[in-house]
């Protein structure tokens, strides 16, 4: 097959593209697109043969859910089996936005969608191109990150282009992804909502709609044996270079002078070798001098730098061929929980407490 990129201006948006792009939807095809949060691998939520495209594009076991994206508020009902009054609150506060919530579903939402789960997670993006192409293609769209399962998420049309080329019908360059990171997912079916995956989206942003919201413990531990995560997709392997990748946490001198040794180590032994480090780090030029690839990833206060360069950093150590990466330990308030939420799990929770 081959891969059709189509480039869009998000302020001039060419209508004949996003027809094409929804014609393919609605004839059972694949088409990437850009949101706000990462690029999305489309096809219509509704068709099961679709989103069994998806999964095998992505090479993404089928019990992890898809979530679906839809572009006016009034689509819900047709997939949501009850609006509960926390989800309106959020729906108001957050939509559209990198929100994702959990509803109970109806039978229009095929299970091969939901991966078997009586429940849909339901997305309501902010990009206008995102929202034109939801719309050209019916209404429906079951997006999931459009890379190869396990790899970093795709920020820009030429990673989705890496990951994807020759297995989808076409890809819409909408330029890089102005949050990088994915959205916030809130489980609203119980008594007290909770989040299964922080994003951009904070809790506290949230606690000031709802007054209260908990966290899927499987947040923060690894994977539990035998407890199962709300989220499915938080029990698998993600974000990961193809580098080992190492969180170093502790005082600054104590994480400089073990980053240094390491690097030291990794030289002599012929391993290239790489620091991924915030732009205003005492420590640059020395990690400079003694490492293969240092990649700096925004200011340590500016987390929204940080959460849209993230991604990009780690795909650019493969590019490099970097086996051994390092990175301190980040601030974990606000979108810093989303941050090292990834960075932890990029890192198959190696961490060095020094
Ligand atoms: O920002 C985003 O959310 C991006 C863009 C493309 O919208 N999408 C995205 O999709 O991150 P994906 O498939 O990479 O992650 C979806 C996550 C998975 O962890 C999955 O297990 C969870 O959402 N999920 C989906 N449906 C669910 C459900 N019914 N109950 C619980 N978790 C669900
Ligand atoms: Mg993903």
């Amino acid at each position: 097959m081959i891969t059709e990129r189509v480039c869009i201006d998000e302020e001039n948006i060419d209508e004949r593209v996003m027809t094409r792009a929804g014609d393919i939807i609605k004839s059972g095809g694949l088409v990437a697109f850009p949101t706000e949060t990462v690029y999305g691998l489309g096809g219509d939520a509704l068709r099961a043969d679709s989103s069994k495209k998806i999964y095998a594009a992505k090479g993404r076991p089928s019990d992890n859910p898809l979530i679906v994206h839809i572009a006016d508020i009034s689509d819900l009902e047709r997939i949501a089996d009850g609006i509960p009054v926390s989800a309106k609150k959020l729906m108001k506060a957050f939509w559209p936005g990198p929100l994702t919530l959990i509803f109970k579903k109806k039978s229009t939402v095929p299970d091969e969608t939901t991966g078997g789960l009586d429940t849909v997670a339901v997305r309501m993006p902010s990009s206008k191109t995102a929202l034109s192409f939801i719309r050209a293609s019916g209404g429906f769209i079951a997006a999931p990150s459009a890379n190869r399962s396990g790899r970093p998420s795709p920020t820009t049309a030429d990673r989705v282009m890496e990951d994807m080329d020759g297995m989808i019908e076409m890809v819409i360059d909408g330029g890089m992804a102005t949050i990088g990171l994915e959205s916030t997912i809130v489980d609203v079916t119980g008594d007290t909502p909770m989040i299964l995956r922080p994003g951009f989206i904070t809790d506290e942003m949230i606690k000031q709609v709802l007054g209260k919201v908990d966290y899927d413990p499987a947040v923060f531990s690894g994977p539990v044996p035998g407890m199962r995560p709300r989220a499915p997709g938080m029990k698998y392997r993600h974000y990961a270079p193809r580098g080992e990748l190492t969180i170093v946490s502790g005082e600054e001198k104590d994480r400089t002078a073990y980053i240094l040794e390491r690097l030291s180590e990794h030289k002599e032994k012929g391993i290239r070798s790489g620091v991924m480090v915030s732009s205003d780090a005492g420590s640059l030029p020395e990690y400079e001098k003694n490492a293969d690839l240092v990649i700096k990833i925004g200011d340590k206060d500016r987390d929204e730098d940080i959460a849209r360069n993230l991604y990009e950093a780690l795909r650019e150590f493969d590019d490099k061929d970097i086996g051994k990466i390092y990175c301190a330990e980040l601030p974990s308030k606000g979108i810093g929980t989303a941050i090292m939420n990834r960075l932890v799990k990029a890192a198959g929770h190696r961490i060095i407490k020094v």
